[in-house]
């Protein structure tokens, strides 16, 4: 038998601290993600929601009377005046809207805006600009960063468990009901920009920036009206990592072989996620995080969170506690994120542009 694993898994970090003083959040967009991700994690932290704008007012109405939401607004200039720079700006608003609403926000105001930061790279630059011109402190919604399962791994290899990460993989042979999204027949590109965005945030703050990108988003026939539906990424860390995406979201024969893991592999340890909100998108199941080093053997650690909604609030105290001193590091602060959807705009590019074409 191999000797056990010697490490306590348990100590490493899978949550957030609150801030000591929760700043009144106002909601700028009354959609799915508000109801599913955002609002249940704010309840389930203490932490206050004080207003809530959506530019259809019934969709608003509704979602602050189950959300018990003190105040309906009924003009953005109105829940601009009642924000101020006391409380926080959370938007969950179509890509294309945020600009045009980051314009009108209070000088010195704080903001979490929902990914993707706008349109394409060009547009988050602009939004960038905007919020700095208007020294509002803003991060993005990259919430992926802030799963308890995620920040496990990320402590572990900050703290060296798993020496130097040579190989890390995302793996998906899943069902995604892209249907259930009105909006993505119309855009240009889909999983990139809409999914896999998320690992390539989360991808970054783990290994830092990649030299280049190579990827191939595809359709599915099931999907005619759909730019793509599925991708295959390579992330180029040179000879240090090899880093690879395989992202089928149209899988249609399971339960069996449905896949959904991440993987994590060093030269002294390992770690591998099995994503159990994507094995099946309508019925999640608990994710299961596994941790070996050198010369123990896989042990699981109980994760204490899942991403909806945890991960939705620990985004949210990163950004309240930097403002108030008591964070060092804004973790998705939007000038990171600017990186991220370059990335996203480099990997659509090598879509396009193809591979090479055999002699
Ligand atoms: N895990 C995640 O991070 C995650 C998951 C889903 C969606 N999202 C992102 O969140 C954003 C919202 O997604 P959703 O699924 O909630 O969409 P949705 O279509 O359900 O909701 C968007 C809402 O914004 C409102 N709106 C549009 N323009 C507005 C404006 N100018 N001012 C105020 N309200 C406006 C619409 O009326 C609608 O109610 C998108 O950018 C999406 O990419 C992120």
């Amino acid at each position: 038998m191999p000797a056990q694993s010697v490490f306590d898994f348990a100590s490493l970090q899978q949550t957030w601290a609150m801030p000591s003083a929760p700043r009144p959040i106002t909601i700028l967009g009354a959609g799915g993600i508000v109801r599913d991700g955002h609002l249940p994690a704010y309840r389930r932290m203490g932490l206050p929601v004080a207003g809530v704008f959506d530019v259809n007012a019934e969709a608003a109405r509704k979602l602050a009377a189950d959300f018990d939401i003190p105040v309906v607004h009924q003009t953005l200039d109105d829940t601009l005046a009642a924000c101020g720079t006391r409380g926080v700006f959370d938007l969950a608003l179509p890509p294309a809207a945020i600009l045009q609403t980051v314009e009108q926000l209070p000088e010195g105001s704080i903001a979490l805006i929902q990914k993707p930061l706008g349109p394409d790279g060009a547009a988050a630059r602009q939004i960038v600009d905007t919020l700095q011109a208007r020294s509002v402190t803003a991060a993005t919604n990259f919430q992926l960063r802030f799963t308890p399962s995620m920040l496990a791994i990320r402590d572990a290899v900050r703290r060296g468990l798993l020496g130097d990460i040579v190989d890390v993989e995302v793996r998906l042979a899943v069902y995604m009901p892209w249907e259930l999204w009105s909006f993505i027949p119309s855009l240009d590109a889909v999983e990139i920009p809409l999914h896999s965005i998320h690992y390539l945030d989360w991808i970054r703050s783990l290994l830092g920036e990649p030299e280049s990108v190579f990827a191939k988003a595809v359709k599915h026939p099931r999907y005619p009206t759909l730019a793509d539906a599925r991708s295959s990424i390579i992330l180029d860390y040179g000879d240090r990592v090899r880093c690879a995406l395989s992202l089928n979201h149209t899988y249609n024969y399971g339960p069996k072989h449905v896949e959904a893991t991440i993987r994590v592999e060093g030269t002294k340890g390992a770690a591998h996620l099995s994503v159990g909100y994507l094995i099946d998108y309508n019925k999640p199941v608990p994710e299961k995080l596994e941790f070996v080093t050198e010369g123990g053997t896989w042990t699981e650690l109980p994760l204490k969170g899942e991403r909806v909604p945890d991960a939705f609030g620990f985004v949210m105290a990163n950004l309240q506690r930097f403002a108030a001193g008591e964070d060092a590091v804004l973790d998705t602060d939007v000038r990171d994120s600017v990186r991220t959807m370059a990335l996203v705009d480099a990997a659509l590019k090598s879509s396009r542009l193809g591979g090479v074409v055999p002699e």
